[in-house]
């Protein structure tokens, strides 16, 4: 009887501990797991991960699980995020929502060789508190002349099956991924984000924050941890969105900036240059192929027709700074391929096709109507010049849907039905009359490229079977390009 008198004691002070241990366990140091971004994808890696307090970290890498070498991370502050005022929701002016600082570590591992996987593990450190990561692992971009693969997408947006379309692509096991803008709906919506403790989501949009789906690692799928992403931003990038709908807020400059983007994505942007007149465009190369991001996007804060009318920031005129700055890189760009990543889908279907992309003026005949005597600087200026330099592909997003065009040699490819789509099967073709070689929005799709001594082709591939039952995952439907 004593002897099982002091079992059930035993027995009574292991499940004490253990739920004092429960209990006590520390909370999470982060609010993301690591991601990848590098301007020099073939040598250096930056690691970064978002943290709730101002902590030290570092990250663990080598050839091998075992790892072996050490970099210690630096420390950022992303200011601009909020959370919600109320339990209930978001006041819809920014003004009456507090601020949340959110804490960015970034690890740049350097000196690495090309064509190699890396291991990594990050560690966050806060007092006694010492965080250790899951291990993940990446690899270097390619020398010229070997192999690689990639994705395109754009607009996640939080839209229904936006997480199944990623996780589908990441079972894939792309080498990286071009991202055609649009990665949330509010940037300083933190919880649109990730999960913030007491930030009000949308009940419906709870499972689908922006690294909650590009950082799905369930069955074997691989996104931001295990790959670099090269960015454009979008519309949707702009911190304040009432620009998007006020119009007085939108005539003036001070409120138009990218500073949550850019500071996400700090590497890809080093000069941090948030406002308009700022530098939101960068390269990089990677094996064969040079890659070419920049900033096109607009909206209208108006009707069409009425002056001032649409909203082109970043100015793609001629004599641009942007312009300029393409013309020189791509010029100077000796890569074998080439490819663009831009917002504005530069040739679509849809009603807003028929307005060029220029500063509109008032019309002199009517100062209530918007014209557009520089004409569509898309049409006019990028084009060209992607043919000129022979750019093999242009990546782009916006209507949400999937669209190829091949012009003059160039792929123009919205690839971008990962949640809803915004396309009417009766929208008007392009003003140029030109068609698409490939639509398909009847279900969400990715587009997988590939790069080796084929060349580089390119197929549409099926993410997942809509109500009506059409395809198959896995499906391919739009072939070689
Ligand atoms: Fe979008
Ligand atoms: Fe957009």
């Amino acid at each position: 009887m004593r002897k099982l008198l002091t079992l059930a004691t035993l027995v009574l002070l292991c499940l004490v501990m253990t739920t004092a241990s429960a209990e006590q366990a520390a909370p999470s140091l982060i609010y993301t797991e690591p991601y990848l971004l590098s301007l020099h994808p073939d040598s250096e890696m930056n690691v970064l991960w978002l943290t709730r307090e101002p902590t030290e970290g570092y990250v663990e890498y080598g050839p091998t699980p075992a790892l072996g070498s050490r970099v210690e991370a630096k420390l950022h502050e992303i200011k601009g995020f909020r959370t919600s005022a109320t339990p209930e929701g978001y006041d819809p002016d920014p003004a009456n929502n507090p601020e949340l600082p959110v804490y960015q570590l970034i690890a740049k591992l350097e000196g690495l060789p090309s064509g190699q996987v890396v291991y990594y593990r990050a560690t966050t450190l806060q007092g006694e508190q010492s965080q250790v990561g899951k291990r993940y692992f990446f690899k270097t971009a390619t020398q010229a002349g070997e192999a690689f693969d990639f994705a395109l997408l754009s607009d996640m947006q939080m839209k229904v099956k936006t997480k199944e379309t990623m996780h589908f692509l990441g079972q894939q096991h792309k080498d990286f991924i071009l991202f055609a803008g649009d990665l949330s709906n509010t940037p300083w919506k933190v919880g649109e984000w990730f999960d913030v403790e007491g930030c009000w989501q949308a009940p419906a949009e709870a499972d689908r924050t922006f690294f909650e789906c590009f950082q799905q690692d369930n069955d074997n799928s691989r996104l931001m941890q295990y790959m670099p992403i090269f960015f454009c931003p979008g519309n949707h990038e702009v911190d304040d969105q009432r620009v998007m709908t006020d119009k007085e807020m939108a005539v003036n400059d001070d409120n138009w900036s990218w500073s949550i983007y850019m500071q996400l994505f700090r590497p890809l942007y080093p000069d941090q240059e948030y406002g308009v007149g700022g530098k939101h465009w960068y390269s990089a190369n990677y094996g064969d192929m040079h890659i070419s991001s920049i900033n096109v996007h607009r909206w209208q804060s108006w009707d069409g027709f009425e002056y001032p009318s649409w909203i082109t920031k970043d100015d793609i005129s001629p004599d641009s700074a942007q312009v300029q700055w393409l013309n020189n890189d791509l010029s100077s760009a000796s890569q074998k391929y080439k490819w663009v990543v831009m917002h504005w889908h530069m040739v679509n279907r849809g009603d807003d096709a028929w307005f060029p992309v220029s500063t509109a003026v008032a019309d002199p005949q009517d100062s209530a109507k918007a014209i557009y005597p520089g004409g569509d600087y898309c049409w006019d200026v990028l084009r060209p010049m992607y043919e000129a330099y022979g750019v093999n592909g242009v990546n782009y997003g916006h209507s949400h849907v999937y669209e190829r065009y091949l012009i003059n040699g160039v792929n123009y490819i919205e690839a971008a039905t990962i949640g809803n789509n915004y396309r009417a099967v009766n929208d008007p073709y392009h003003p140029s009359g030109i068609q698409p070689v490939v639509e398909e929005n009847a279900f969400r799709s990715v587009m997988l490229v590939r790069v080796d001594e084929n060349g580089m082709n390119a197929r549409g591939i099926q993410a997942s079977v809509e109500d009506n039952g059409v395809g198959y995952i896995g499906r391919e439907f739009d072939g070689e390009c």
